[in-house]
């Protein structure tokens, strides 16, 4: 990231004016064969130029005219491991990205890759999901759009983002445990079978099925495509109606 300092902005102005004045006075000349007369058009057209510039500038503050007035989100994944958050949050990121916009992406199993010591007892994942949540909110309020995919099972938790955050689209993505299992896409499923795996969601641990999202998926029946394309739709509205 670069960081514009005041001194380029002087150098690119004192730059720009020369280059200016400098093309007013050779077409001056060109016309007139006079250079006295070009020198002080060029000399006149410094200060004239640099005052409308100024009040140019003033005017068009005023004016919204092809401006965009463009609200960050917190864009919040929920549901069975398995059910296709983590492939849609990615489509979605890699959409808004490629449309120039400031974007991030929170996923819970990256997130964990960093932080292996987070485990998924009840209090573990209410720590973990506060501190994506805040961490969610904190990005959003510095103008970022937020893609977070998180199993996040428990209402009280996806509340507590919900509140921290000043817009918050939950996206309930619904696929049955049986459709989940049969995907089993990391194998987990298979383990947990085993035994391997204790307090698995859905199974031993449970999902609450959120109340009001503003969005629900059903990645069971429907292609990943078609969910894709539901998303865009909703962020599309909400931007929209935030204008
Ligand atoms: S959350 O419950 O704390 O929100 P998070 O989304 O970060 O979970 O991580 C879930 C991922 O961890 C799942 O996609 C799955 O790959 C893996 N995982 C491992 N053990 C469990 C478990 N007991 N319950 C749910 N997911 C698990």
């Amino acid at each position: 990231m670069y960081f514009e300092t005041k001194l380029r902005s002087v150098v690119k102005a004192v730059s720009w004016r020369f280059w200016a004045t400098l093309t007013t006075i050779v077409l001056v000349f060109a016309f007139t064969r006079q250079i006295a007369v070009a020198a002080t058009v060029g000399f006149v057209e410094v200060f004239a130029k640099m005052a409308l510039y100024f009040f140019h500038e003033r005017a068009w503050n005023k004016i919204n005219l092809g401006r965009r007035h463009l609200e960050p989100f917190v864009l919040w994944f929920t549901g069975l491991s398995g059910s296709g958050k983590s492939t849609l949050a990615e489509m979605i990121y890699r959409d808004l990205k490629k449309q120039g916009y400031r974007v991030e992406q929170l996923d819970g199993d990256v997130i964990r890759s960093i932080f292996p010591n987070t485990g998924f007892s009840r209090e573990d994942r209410n720590n973990h999901i506060k501190r994506v949540g805040f961490l969610a909110s904190i990005l959003e309020k510095n103008g970022v759009m937020v893609v977070a995919s998180f199993v996040s099972p428990y209402k009280q938790d996806r509340d507590f983002v919900r509140k921290q955050c000043k817009n918050f689209i939950e996206v309930y993505v619904n696929a049955s445990l049986e459709v989940c299992q049969k995907r089993d896409p990391k194998g987990l499923y298979a383990q947990v079978k085993e035994g391997k795996i204790k307090n698995f969601t859905g199974i031993d641990d449970p999902y609450e099925v959120p109340d009001n999202p503003e969005l629900t998926l059903f990645t069971d029946t429907q292609s990943i495509e078609e969910s894709f394309l539901q998303i865009k739709k909703q962020i599309a509205s909400f931007i929209n109606n935030k204008k």
